[in-house]
């Protein structure tokens, strides 16, 4: 009997009601004519003589049990219908990580965590731009056949509306509507009119830089991109800057880093030479100051503007940019553990 009785505590303490039907259900199976602790009472007269004390007290705390039981489910049950489960807190946040970040989302939020610690906001501007943000206020002459390096993708011709080619686009508004200092970085979608291949996408991601206030040189903008490589691809990394070409910077420069795979000894990856470029980079022309209505005796810039794809390619040793498209689970999966 005495088993039995702490069966039936047991059964009693995990007991939880999803309704007032199951509720009462527990009620008349404990409580009931018929229930299990009248039953009780009723073997207690054939329970020897020295068990009596024990067993009477254990059939009163088993009933007092179920009664507690049935006063605190119907509370919860009034207050609509939140159960109390043992032992389970339903708020807190489940164990296993459902789904992951997209790569390209892991790599632009590594990259806007790492200028934020410098400084940078981030700033956006619209995918659809005009003439003027994407070319003609970034010293693009017109009919000049710089517009020629980006393919692009046209929406109207009166007035010019564009797909924008690069997120340098952004730099233009974000002086156009605030004066030095300035420091901030624009993630964001490009697009040019390319054939997909496993090297090039008509759709890709962006990063541009840009820093604009008295006295800055071309010594900051290689510190902060020095420090920007060695954050994202590890203290070992060297940089190096070979002279290149922007309308929109003067000098303008592409940078390299260390080959993060190699470390710079040769392979595949760098075609053997060690480096791999990462970025476009140059003091801001003056001219474009100027456009944006920044008084360029006054003040300097650097400007910079990287790709994602590329930058993750390198990170994460992706060979073929289309993966980052296709949405493919065996491929996303391999990302779940990265932060
Ligand atoms: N807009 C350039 C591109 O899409 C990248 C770039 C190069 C941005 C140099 C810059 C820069 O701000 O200074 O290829």
């Amino acid at each position: 009997m005495k088993n039995k009785i702490a069966d039936c505590l047991k059964d009693v303490e995990s007991f939880n009601a999803a309704n007032i039907e199951e509720l009462e259900q527990f009620r008349i199976k404990y409580l009931g004519k018929k229930g299990i602790i009248p039953s009780l009472f009723a073997d207690f007269k054939s329970v020897s003589a020295e068990d009596r004390k024990e067993v009477g007290q254990e059939i009163n705390n088993l009933k007092t049990a179920v009664q507690e039981k049935i006063v605190s489910l119907k509370e919860n049950l009034d207050k609509g219908g939140e159960t109390q489960v043992s032992g389970l807190d339903l708020s807190l946040p489940g164990e296993s990580q459902l789904g992951g970040r997209h790569p390209l989302s892991l790599v632009r939020n590594e990259i806007i965590e790492i200028f934020s610690r410098i400084g940078f906001s981030v700033s956006e501007g619209p995918e659809i731009e005009d003439d003027f943000h994407n070319f003609t206020a970034l010293n693009f002459p017109e009919e000049h056949p710089a517009r020629d390096m980006q393919d692009t993708f046209f929406i109207e011709r009166d007035p010019e509306l564009v797909l924008r080619t690069h997120t340098s686009s952004v730099q233009v508004r974000v002086m156009e509507q605030s004066q030095p200092p300035i420091r901030t970085i624009s993630p964001g979608r490009v697009f040019r009119n390319e054939a997909i291949s496993a090297r090039a996408h008509c759709i890709f991601h962006q990063v541009e830089g840009l820093y604009v206030d008295k006295d800055v040189s071309f010594k900051d903008l290689k510190q902060t991109l020095f420090y920007f490589a060695k954050e994202l691809f590890g203290e070992q990394t060297k940089i190096r800057f070979r002279p290149s070409y922007f309308p929109f910077t003067e000098p303008s420069a592409e940078m390299d880093i260390s080959c993060n795979i190699c470390g710079g000894e040769g392979c595949n990856i760098c075609k053997y030479t060690g480096w791999v470029e990462i970025l476009g980079c140059g003091m801001v022309d003056p001219n474009v100051l100027e456009a944006c209505n920044i008084d360029s005796k006054k003040y300097t810039g650097f400007a910079f503007g990287m790709g994602i794809e590329r930058i993750t390619l390198l990170k994460y040793q992706v060979n073929d940019l289309r993966l980052f498209f296709e949405n493919d689970l065996r491929f996303l999966k391999q990302f779940q553990a990265a932060r």
